[in-house]
């Protein structure tokens, strides 16, 4: 069981180790405390026995009076004798009664008033003076002679004996709480703290590299809780490490499938690019052809059914185009191709010109147009064009879903952290929050019997997010289900661009 102590390292352990320090401490005092708790009984008896050893000292000196007096009978004598020993005893004065109580003489010191034979016929010792004088009676019956006798006796060395006792057992107790913390603690570091310790530096050193735990093993556990403890760890770091491994293994796997998914994504967009391109370059001739057909440029067409079927053509087509032109958009803006020209203009006057475009929509619905634009907004930097597509996007949608009689609101300004805030709110269906998420998706509307009838192709608001991001911006829609929706977008301060005053 000892076989792991060693003294030099525990000390160093010891006085490195704060925790050893307070068990030690600790250890120090309770053991101070218990020591203290025995020892101070026997001070109490050390002084019983003192005083036994004056009564005894003082009845010795009793018996030597009467074999030393000449005169065993005479009272005198007796008083004589005692005065002699007064000089080689702890006797300083004293009485001599008859057997009826009376005084037949004194020496020495005088005795106090606290007790006599008349009062008391038995043996009785009390002290006098605190500290320095007890006076003893004693009857004929313990001297064997006709006489009572008091003395008065020196107590004042029994103060100092008591102190001297006292201040050896302090020692005692000192030597033998230091010897008992000196073994406790080599002991509690050989065999718990050092191997805690070890656990504490290969537990820290394991959280930093938890892929390697059999660097970290700790070797010859002894048998018994600890050893259980580090067997647990040991067990733990390995087990650790092999989830770390599965981890590491599963990151890797989802890395590439991620790869996997961004290259085809990549794929898809420039495969929409290309196919864009190359179906708006018969599409341009599709529209021009049918308007130079539809307004009868090169002379009439006769049938006026040929004039509305060169009408349909052309409108058909310039939804076609426009849609590719989403497409191509959206491509271009995830591949991160999307170019901005940008330049400063005027923010009202984009919003007037997106407005102008709306407004016919807006009319035949009976919807009411507000605008709310902050007084001196600085112009934009921006590319216009894209500005006035987010602007077209969120009007057009804020008319596309109000019901007749709505209202739609738009809202300028510049918001606390100074950058400039589009609000575009409508009383419109609104969309429910669980469609929320799902609306900023390419190609997803949101099918419902309200909404079946509009016209549509999802690509707006993904589109619109792009565009937003793609100058520094975000995109923030809040939304009541029949109640109205609220498009928020921000972009940021820098693009505002402060104007000489
Ligand atoms: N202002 C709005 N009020 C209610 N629903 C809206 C609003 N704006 C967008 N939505 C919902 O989000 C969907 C996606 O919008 P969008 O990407 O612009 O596509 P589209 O306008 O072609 O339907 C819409 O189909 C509609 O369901
Ligand atoms: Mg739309």
């Amino acid at each position: 069981m000892f076989k792991h102590i060693n003294i030099a390292d525990s000390i160093s352990a010891l006085s490195t180790c704060k925790l050893c320090r307070r068990i030690a401490l600790v250890v120090f005092i309770a053991i101070f405390f218990i020591e203290g708790a025995i020892l101070i009984p026997s001070v109490v008896n050390f002084e019983r026995d003192l005083l036994k050893r004056l009564e005894l000292e003082g009845f010795q000196t009793v018996q030597s009076i009467f074999r030393l007096a000449p005169s065993e009978a005479a009272p005198a004598d007796l008083l004589a004798a005692a005065t002699k020993q007064m000089i080689n005893s702890k006797l300083r004065g004293g009485a001599l009664f008859d057997k009826s109580g009376e005084q037949l003489g004194k020496f020495g010191e005088e005795i106090g008033p606290n007790y006599s034979p008349k009062s008391t016929t038995s043996m009785k010792m009390m002290e006098t003076v605190a500290g320095q004088r007890y006076e003893i009676m004693w009857t004929p019956k313990l001297i064997g002679a006709p006489y009572f006798i008091i003395a008065r006796l020196d107590s004042s060395w029994i103060g100092f004996e008591l102190v001297a006792f006292v201040g050896r057992i302090i020692g005692l107790v000192f030597l033998i709480a230091f010897f008992v913390t000196s073994v406790t603690s080599i002991i509690l570091g050989s065999m718990v703290l050092k191997p805690v310790l070890a656990l504490r530096k290969n537990l820290l050193a394991a959280g930093d590299d938890p892929s390697n735990p059999d660097r970290y093993k700790i070797e010859n556990a002894s048998e018994d809780e600890l050893g259980d403890v580090v067997m647990a760890f040991n067990l733990m770091t390995k087990r650790i490490a092999s989830d770390f491994h599965a981890l590491e293994y599963k990151e890797q796997e989802l890395l590439q499938s991620k790869i996997i998914a961004e290259r085809a994504n990549e794929e898809k967009s420039t495969f929409l690019a290309s196919m864009s391109h190359e179906l708006r370059t018969p599409l341009n001739a599709i529209i021009g052809f049918s308007e130079v057909i539809k307004t009868e440029i090169m002379g009439p067409l006769g049938n006026q059914q040929y004039v509305d079927y060169a009408k349909d053509i052309n409108s058909s087509g310039q939804h076609l185009l426009s849609l590719i032109n989403d497409i191509l958009d959206l491509s271009k803006a995830e591949a991160g191709k999307l170019a901005l020209n940008e330049d400063t203009f005027d923010i009202d006057d984009s919003l007037g010109e997106a407005l102008r475009i709306i407004d016919p929509l807006a009319q035949k619905k009976a919807l009411i147009v507000e605008v709310n634009l902050a007084e001196n907004l600085p112009p934009l930097l921006a590319d216009e064009r894209r500005f006035k597509q987010i602007l077209l996007n969120l009007l057009s949608n804020a008319v596309k879903f109000t019901p007749v009689s709505g209202q739609i609101t738009v809202i300028i300004g510049i918001n606390k952290t100074e950058e400039l805030n589009v609000s575009v709110q409508d009383t419109g269906i609104g969309i429910k929050a669980e469609d929320l998420p799902l609306i900023l998706q390419e190609f997803s509307r949101v099918e419902d019997n309200q909404t079946r009838t509009i016209e549509g192709t999802g690509l707006g608001l993904p589109l619109t997010k792009l565009l937003i991001e793609g100058h520094g911006g975000r995109l923030d829609i809040e939304s009541e289900y029949g109640e109205g929706t609220t498009v928020n977008f921000y972009l940021p301060a820098s693009r505002l661009i402060a104007q000489a005053a």
